[in-house]
């Protein structure tokens, strides 16, 4: 593994892990319908399916636990949550949510008609299907550069903005109510973006009067990014580098499910008094109260505690240089990957590494149901079948990348872990035929990587 500073924390509790047989591993996943989410937990050995709410907690947020307050209204825990967020954002109302697309919903469905359009560098999965589920279209506008696995630029999760100009002045800003950027950009690599693009992107924005929002989830890891490869923010703390992020924003939406550290959680931060009563409504309707918001009070000192320590840089320097390291050792056993690594995890390029499956059977889905037969590993496509579409004519409209994510946990696994990974990766590439296309054989209407079945060829 490459050079990069050692765990800035020690092991105080574990928890085991099994490497099931082969032949057991094989009933599973057909069983499973070779959906790789349907496979018990239990029956996986490492589980890179997500950096989300699978963070390891440290010793002070277990403690902040037992000092969950767990009243109906006011609890003590909310707010030394609220003035946690309100120190990193700026934000004069935060709103608790049960996690990210919670905050999505609430908000998309109060501000949103059928029609509008939200552009963003590149939506999530969950945000795309908020925006799409209120009859809007959301509009991905990223830099060529973002759309390449190989080339090193910096950040590569920038918004491109002659292109974003142009889009508001074709569909005119009425048509537009809300502006996003993602931080980092999960579904382009996990890269991050400048701070200069969020600031231009913002004025931009303000420019036709369209409110601006960040969606946030792992804006510590960018705003390390920014300290480590801007020109002129080497010497800034990544903080203070946050808070200057915020501030060109007019709200964020939050899952405190990665950069918060915690095992569940979010928030929503914004400014406009208008909005917040609207969404507190929702908030009651469907979430809870309004020092709540669909979590217990435990859960918001864990959330405020974990925002911290995920400051925390010299943690930082460790998590971002273990993605780094653990990218190096795939490419180093033949395996393409999106360059430069990103913050959360490390995007293999399924498409590359499989040349001879075709598109329309699903390489990246394929390779994951081949880490998993291999070694236990469970990964997650982002190729064609999480972003796949059809046009009018049933023709395949297949995304820009065909990847296959191997999302990082926070704190969790060791450096002989990734090793293993690289071993399992290399009996693959020496054996490619062993790789399968695959048919779906049920989907449903929204996000259909997540209960698709498959069979296959
Ligand atoms: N936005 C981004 C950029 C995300 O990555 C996620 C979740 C969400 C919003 C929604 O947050 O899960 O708390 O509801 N990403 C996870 C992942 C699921 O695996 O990348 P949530």
């Amino acid at each position: 593994m490459g050079d990069f500073p050692a765990e800035p924390y020690r092991i105080k509790s574990v928890e085991a892990i099994k490497l099931i047989t082969r032949e057991e591993r094989e009933k599973s996943i057909r069983e499973a319908k070779y959906n790789i989410f349907k496979v018990k937990a239990e029956d996986i050995y490492l589980d890179f399916l997500t950096d989300s709410g699978t963070s390891a907690m440290s010793d002070n947020q277990w403690a902040g636990i037992m000092t969950g307050d767990e009243s109906y209204a006011g609890c003590r825990n909310y707010f030394h949550f609220e003035e946690t967020v309100k120190s990193i954002t700026g934000f004069k109302q935060i709103i608790p949510v049960h996690q990210g697309r919670a905050g999505e919903h609430l908000l998309f469905s109060s501000i949103l008609k059928p029609g509008d359009k939200v552009p963003s560098n590149t939506h999530f999965d969950t945000t795309h299907a908020n925006i799409q589920f209120q009859g809007a279209e959301p509009v991905d506008i990223l830099i060529e550069e973002g759309l390449h696995s190989e080339g090193q630029y910096p950040f590569k999760g920038n918004v491109d903005l002659n292109k974003l100009e142009a889009f508001i002045k074709k569909v005119g800003p009425e048509k537009i109510p809300i502006g996003m950027i993602t931080v980092t950009n999960n579904s382009g690599g996990g890269q991050p973006v400048s701070l200069e693009n969020i600031k231009q992107v913002s004025k931009l924005y303000h420019k036709y009067g369209i409110p601006f929002f960040i969606d946030a989830c792992r804006y510590a890891e960018n705003c390390y990014f920014i300290k480590m490869r801007e020109e002129g923010q080497g010497d800034r703390s990544v903080k203070e580098i946050a808070r200057e992020m915020f501030s060109y924003a007019d709200g964020c939406t939050m899952s405190a499910k990665k950069d918060g550290l915690a095992n569940i959680g979010g928030f929503i931060g914004l400014n406009d008094e208008a909005w917040h009563k609207k969404i507190t409504t929702k908030l009651i309707l469907i979430e809870g109260f309004r020092t709540y918001g669909g979590l217990a009070g435990r859960d918001l000192e864990a959330i405020a505690r974990g925002l911290l320590e995920a400051l925390d840089e010299d943690y930082l320097a460790h998590r971002i240089g273990q993605i780094k390291s653990f990218g190096e050792l795939l490419a180093s056993v033949g395996v393409p990957i999106v360059q430069p690594t990103g913050g959360h995890a490390v995007f293999v390029d399924a498409g590359a590494f499989l040349p001879d499956i075709p598109r329309k059977d699903f390489p990246g889905w394929g390779l994951t149901v081949a880490l998993y037969r291999e070694g236990g590993i469970r990964a997650v496509e982002i190729g064609t079948v999480m972003f796949g579409a059809k046009d009018e004519k049933g023709n395949d409209i297949f995304p820009p990348m065909e990847l296959v994510r191997l999302a990082v946990p926070r704190r969790v696994y060791t450096e002989s872990h990734f090793k293993y990974v690289a071993k399992v990766f290399s009996r693959i590439a020496e054996n490619k035929k062993s790789v399968r296309g695959l048919k779906i054989t049920y989907q449903p209407e929204l996000l259909r990587h997540f209960t698709s079945e498959f069979k296959e060829i």
